[in-house]
């Protein structure tokens, strides 16, 4: 089976930041949700965000139950069954979270991909967690591989991003990007440095890469809603 579909997905200033400024999360979420994926593909640094990460002794037992979050109001309708699975890249071991993860009402199953660099007492908690474990790579994950794993075994034919700036530069570097989903919000980002929407592992040639724009969305406040296909 080929790899799934990929879409990078973000929510961004007009300089192409993805952080030092306000947005609308809930918009993203609302419309990210909305966009219907088989999986969420999603960055250690951002996963670790769900809550804090077990300590050393929780993630030997079973650790605290945490409450299952209920579905905020006015968000019913993004919960469609079946819900996307949710696959953390995390080739480090990093994100010790997962119980906050399992507790979010969006996602209906747990994977992460992991490499032979992955610490094997993590891949234990992993599998502990009732985490499906996919591993690919020797340092970090390879990600072409890890996909095609998640179409073979799981059967995952289309997947959003909810990262950063360094996955997407990854996966685009892998060449394994179809589509740019960008939310272009009306303002500078503050920061003199900060993480744009995709932070290549290498410079690109001058030419950049090319996008075909297919899909553009003036919303009520100026935001830019924009849909760009990937022409390696
Ligand atoms: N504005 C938005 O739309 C939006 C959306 C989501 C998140 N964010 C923000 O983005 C920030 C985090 O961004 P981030 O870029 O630092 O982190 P991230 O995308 O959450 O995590 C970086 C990911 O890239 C992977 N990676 C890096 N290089 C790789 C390579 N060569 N091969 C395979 N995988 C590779 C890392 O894997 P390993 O762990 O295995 O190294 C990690 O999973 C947070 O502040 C978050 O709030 C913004």
């Amino acid at each position: 089976m080929a790899r799934p579909r990929v879409t990078v997905y973000n929510e961004v200033s007009v300089d192409g930041r993805i952080q030092g400024f306000v947005g609308d999360p809930s918009r993203y979420y609302r419309r990210g949700f909305a966009l219907d994926y088989d999986a969420v593909l999603m960055g250690s640094v951002t996963a670790r965000s769900f809550g804090p990460a077990e300590t050393d002794d929780e993630q030997a037992g079973q650790g605290p139950t945490v409450a299952a979050q209920p579905v905020p109001e006015g968000f019913a309708e993004l919960v469609t069954e079946p819900r996307p699975r949710l696959v953390v890249v995390d080739g480090g071991g990093v994100v010790r979270n997962w119980r906050h993860a399992q507790a979010q009402p969006w996602y209906g199953g747990f994977v992460s991909l992991v490499s032979a660099h992955t610490p094997p007492e993590h891949v234990e908690h992993l599998r502990r967690r009732e985490v499906d474990v996919v591993t690919a790579g020797d340092r970090h994950v390879d990600l072409a591989a890890a996909l095609e794993q998640l179409a073979r075994r799981h059967g995952v034919r289309s997947l959003r991003t909810d990262s950063g700036g360094r996955l997407a530069g990854a996966l685009l570097a892998a060449g394994l990007v179809d589509e740019l989903v960008l939310l272009v919000v009306p303002r500078l980002s503050g920061r003199h440095h900060g993480l744009s929407v995709v932070e290549l592992p290498h410079p690109m040639d001058e030419h950049g890469l090319d996008l075909e724009l297919t899909e553009l969305e003036r919303l009520d406040d100026g935001t830019l809603w924009s849909r760009y296909r990937v022409r390696y």
